[in-house]
Order: structure tokens, then sequence, then C-alpha cells
């Protein structure tokens, strides 16, 4: 069985809701062996590369940063020596467009991670505008879903 993981970093429980939203879509549709944690609960950042499939979520803060209090647990994960080549990852990030620096925390994950853990993503990053409103989770749900879909094909 697969072995999946839903992460997340989240300030004011946003990203958090969201993820746990595509957490049920996921519990629905596959057969996956699925948790969902915080990033900052991740002690050994090794422990990322025991998963086939990574969906990770961040909100942007500041000057375009990760959500305060989640900073260093990136840069741990970034520049530990975690071997991501047979993981799959898709990303997801909340913002808002009436800052300059818009959603741009999940898109700098996404190099890190791409660039120093040889992380393989599936999928495009999603960046959502706002809140979980039912629009925007059913933006994000439709997107889980379609991740099932490209994580089966790069399995059978
Ligand atoms: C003080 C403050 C600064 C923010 N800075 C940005 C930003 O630079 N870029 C952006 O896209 N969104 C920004 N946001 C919007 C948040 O990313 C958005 O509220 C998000 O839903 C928070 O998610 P969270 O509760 O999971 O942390 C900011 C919000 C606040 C209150």
């Amino acid at each position: 069985m697969k072995k999946v993981l839903i992460t997340y970093a989240s300030l004011t429980g946003n990203t958090q809701f969201i993820a746990t939203e595509i957490y049920d879509e996921l519990v629905k549709n596959s057969d996956w062996d699925i948790i969902i944690k915080p990033i900052n609960e991740f002690a050994d950042a090794k422990e990322l590369g025991k998963f086939d499939y990574i969906i990770i979520g961040a909100s942007t803060w500041g000057d375009g940063d990760v959500a305060p209090g989640t900073e260093d647990i990136f840069e741990y994960i970034f520049n530990s020596d975690t071997d991501l080549s047979k993981t799959y990852l898709s990303y997801f990030g909340l913002g808002d467009k009436k800052y300059n620096e818009y959603n741009t925390a999940i898109v700098y994950i996404e190099e890190k991670i791409t660039k120093n853990l040889d992380g393989k993503r599936i999928g495009k990053i999603l960046q959502i505008d706002g809140y979980p409103n039912s629009e925007n989770i059913n933006i994000a749900v439709n997107w889980a879903s379609e991740n099932i879909e490209l994580f089966n094909k790069k399995n059978t």
C-alpha cells in the first residue's frame, strides 16, 4: 500500500483547513495509507523519505515568507541530506493577491525540495487566493483528485 503524507505550515489555520479537506478527499478516493501532520512535527527530516507521495501546503506571510514559526523547520529540511528522489510531491499555497509577494512561499519550497532533495513534482503548484470558502475548497479538492490520477499513472 502506498504511504502518503499531507503536511502543512499554517499560522491562522487556513492552510490546515484546506489540508484536512484534501485528506478527506484522498481517504475517500484512494486505497493509500495516508497521514496528515504539521511540518514542524518532523523532528527528523529523513522521515519524509519514507513516503511514496507527499502533499505540502504553505501560506505566505510577511514579505513572501513561510508562516512565522516554520522558517527553521523548512531550512532544516532543505539543508538536510534527505533523499526524495523516489518520492512524488504536490504543492499548494494560500495567499492573498493584495500582497506584492503573492503566494510565493510555496514556490520557494517547491524549488528547494526539487533542487536540494531531488523531489519529483506532479501536478501544478496550486495557488489559492483568499480563505477556505466553499469555492476554494472545491478548487483544492478537484486539484487533489487530479493528483491522485497523476500519481496512479506514474505507478502503473
Ligand atoms: C500580516 C499578513 C501578511 C501577509 N502576507 C502575505 C504575503 O506576503 N503574500 C500573500 O500572498 N499572502 C499574505 N498574507 C495572506 C495569508 O497568506 C492568508 O491569510 C492565508 O490564508 C493564511 O493562511 P494560514 O492561516 O494557513 O497561515 C498575509 C496575511 C497577513 C495577515
